[in-house]
C-alpha cells in the first residue's frame, strides 16, 4: 500500500470510528473545517492534558491562562498581522481556481526531489551492496540535473518572496511551466497578497460597528496579559504563560486533512526572559520540547529539527520540530526567539508600559520572549497516523489496530462478558462501575468476542478484560493486550492497580 493509499484509509477510519467528521457534512461539508467525534474528543483532551501537565504543572514558573478569541483590533495592528499576515495568491483564468503561489512552487520542487529519490532507489537496486550513495548523488547526471534545478527554483522563490517581488514569483511559475491541476492550462493571473485573518463586525448598532478579527494565533492573548499575570501571580523572570485555544486562518490551500485547517487549536507558551539570555533559553526549550515528543514513543526517526536560516524581522532564532507525516516531513511545532518585539509593539500601540522591574539587577526592561507553539490538531494527526496499522494475522485474518500510546487512548479498558447470560453481564457491570472512576471504560456484550476485540483494536483500546464462567467461581478475569494480543488471567482485586500502572501519564511525564 502506498503512503497516499494508507493516508486515505486512515481518514476513512477516523470517520468510521467517530474520531473526526467533516464539518457540516449534511450540507456537503465546509472545506478545511472538521468536527471531532466521540472518540476524537477523548484523544484530543488527553493530548491537551499531556501538554498542559508537562508545561504548567511540572514547571513552577509557568502558569496558564484562557484568553478571549475576540480582542481589540489594534492588537492585530501592533502584532503585524493586519499589515503582513498574508499569503501570495494566484488564480488560473480557465479553471477559476485559486492557489498559493509559493505552494505551487514548493510542489514543483517536491516533485524534483521525488525524482532524485527515485533515481537513488533505482541505483540502490541496480548496484546492490556495492552501492555508494554519496558518490551516486554527486555524479549521476539525472540526479545532478534535478538537484541544480531544485536549488535554483528554491533560491529564486525565497528571494522573490522575501523581497515581496510578486511579479518575479509569477514569472518563476511561468518559467517552470507549472500548469493548473484542474484545467491543465498555464493561463495565470498576477500574484496578489491575501490576508489570512477572518474578520467580523462587533456591535449591534451599525454606527458602533467595528471590524474585529478572529485571532489567528493564541500568543497575542498571552502578550497583552503579560503584566496582569506577572503582577497578580507575583511572577519573577524567567517565567512562562501557557494557553490552549482556537485560532482561525483563512487558509487558501486547505488540504491534507487536519494538517491545515481554517479553524484549529494551538498550544502555546511564551517564556519571558532577561534580554541577552534568550538564546540559551531558546536552546533549552528546543531540547525540552523534543523530549516531550519523544516520550510519546512514536519513534525518534519520526522527528527532526529544521533551523530557520531566514528569520522573521522580529526573531533572532527560530526552529521547527518537523514530523514524518504520511505526506512527508512537515512542521509540527515552532520554537521562536521573538526578542522584545511583541511587548514593545503593544507598549507602542497601547501607550501602556510593558516593562518588568528586575529586583536582582535593579533594572526596568521589556522582557525578551521565547515561544513554543504547537498545533493540537497536527499533534493529533501525528499520533493517529503513526499509530494506524493494517495487519495480516498468522491465521490469515486482517486487523486494523490503532497502536496509540496507552495513556492517550480514548478508551483505556473494554469490559466484555463472554456471553450475555449466566450472570456474566452483571459481574462485568460491577467491575465497570468500579473502574470507571479511574479510567475511561467501555462495556460491550454484542457479537462474538473476536469481533469485539477487533472493534477495540480499531479504536486503540489497549486492554480488554473478558469475564467468563470461571470468573464467577474464582473472581479472576483475563486481560487481553491490544498490541501483542496475548491474554493473562488476573484476580479482579488486582485490576485497578494493573491498569492504572499501564495507562499512567505520570510515567511518561517522568521521562521528560
Ligand atoms: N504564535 C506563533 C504561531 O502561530 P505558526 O508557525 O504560525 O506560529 C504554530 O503556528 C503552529 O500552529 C504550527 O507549528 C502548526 O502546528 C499549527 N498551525 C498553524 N497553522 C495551522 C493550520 N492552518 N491548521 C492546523 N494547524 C496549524
Amino acid at each position: 500500500m502506498t503512503q497516499e493509499e494508507l493516508f486515505k484509509s486512515l481518514i476513512a477510519h477516523a470517520k468510521e470510528y467517530g474520531f473526526i467528521f467533516q464539518s457540516s457534512e449534511v450540507y456537503d461539508g465546509l472545506s478545511a473545517v472538521y468536527d471531532y467525534g466521540q472518540l476524537g474528543v477523548e484523544l484530543k483532551n488527553n493530548i491537551k492534558k499531556y501538554w498542559w501537565d508537562a508545561m504548567v504543572r511540572l514547571n513552577e514558573n509557568i502558569v496558564g491562562i484562557d484568553s478571549a478569541i475576540f480582542m481589540h483590533p489594534k492588537i492585530w495592528e501592533a502584532s503585524g498581522h493586519v499589515g503582513a499576515f498574508n499569503d501570495p495568491l494566484i488564480d488560473n483564468k480557465d479553471s477559476k481556481k485559486r492557489y498559493r503561489a509559493d505552494v505551487l512552487l514548493e510542489d514543483y520542487i517536491a516533485k524534483l526531489e521525488e525524482k532524485i529519490e527515485k533515481e537513488v532507489e533505482k541505483g540502490k537496486k541496480k548496484f546492490g551492496e556495492t552501492f555508494d550513495e554519496a558518490q551516486f548523488r554527486a555524479t549521476n547526471p539525472n540526479v545532478l540535473r534535478n538537484r541544480v534545478k531544485a536549488d535554483e527554483v528554491t533560491a529564486k522563490m525565497n528571494e522573490s518572496l522575501n523581497s515581496g517581488d510578486l511579479e518575479a514569483v509569477r514569472q518563476l511559475i511561468i518559467d517552470c511551466e507549472i500548469a493548473c491541476p484542474v484545467s491543465g492550462s498555464r493561463n495565470w493571473t498576477e500574484v496578489r497578497q491575501f490576508n489570512l485573518m477572518f474578520s467580523t463586525q462587533m456591535g449591534s448598532v451599525s454606527e458602533d460597528a467595528g471590524t474585529i478579527y478572529l485571532r489567528p494565533e493564541t500568543a497575542q492573548g498571552i502578550f497583552v496579559n503579560f503584566l496582569n499575570v506577572q503582577k497578580t501571580g507575583r511572577m519573577k523572570i524567567p517565567f512562562g504563560i501557557a494557553q490552549i485555544g482556537k485560532a482561525f486562518r483563512n487558509e487558501i490551500v486547505a488540504r491534507q486533512f487536519i494538517f491545515r485547517m481554517r479553524e484549529f487549536e494551538q498550544m502555546e507558551m511564551q517564556f519571558f526572559v532577561r534580554p541577552g539570555e534568550e538564546i540559551s533559553w531558546f536552546e533549552k526549550w528546543k531540547e525540552a520540547r523534543l523530549k516531550w515528543h519523544l516520550a510519546l514513543g512514536l519513534g525518534e526517526s519520526k522527528y527532526r529539527f529544521h533551523n530557520h536560516e531566514k528569520l522573521a524581522h522580529y526573531a533572532n532564532a527560530a526552529a521547527d520540530i518537523e514530523f514524518d507525516f504520511p505526506f512527508g516531513f512537515k512542521e509540527l511545532e515552532g520554537i521562536h526567539s521573538r526578542t522584545d518585539f511583541d511587548l514593545s509593539q503593544h507598549q507602542k500601540f497601547s501607550g501602556k508600559k510593558m516593562q518588568y522591574f528586575d529586583p536582582e539587577t535593579n533594572e526596568n526592561y521589556v522582557p525578551y520572549v521565547v515561544e513554543t507553539s504547537i498545533g493540537l490538531d497536527r499533534t493529533f494527526l501525528a499520533i493517529y497516523s503513526s499509530s494506524y496499522c493494517e495487519e495480516k494475522l498468522e491465521n490469515g485474518e486482517d486487523r486494523v489496530v490503532l497502536r496509540l500510546p496507552a495513556f492517550l487512548a480514548p478508551v483505556k479498558l473494554a469490559v466484555l462478558p463472554l456471553v450475555k447470560k449466566d450472570g456474566l453481564p452483571e459481574f462485568a457491570r460491577k467491575i465497570m462501575d468500579d473502574l470507571k472512576y479511574d479510567v475511561n471504560c467501555q462495556y460491550d456484550e454484542k457479537d462474538s468476542i473476536g469481533k469485539r476485540y477487533r472493534r477495540q483494536d480499531a479504536i486503540g483500546t489497549p486492554f480488554c478484560i473478558t469475564i467468563d464462567h470461571q470468573s464467577l467461581t474464582d473472581n479472576t478475569v483475563t486481560i487481553r493486550y491490544r498490541d501483542s494480543m496475548e491474554q493473562e488471567r488476573v484476580p479482579v482485586d488486582n485490576l485497578r492497580k494493573i491498569i492504572e500502572e499501564k495507562v499512567s501519564m505520570r510515567k511518561v511525564l517522568e521521562q521528560i
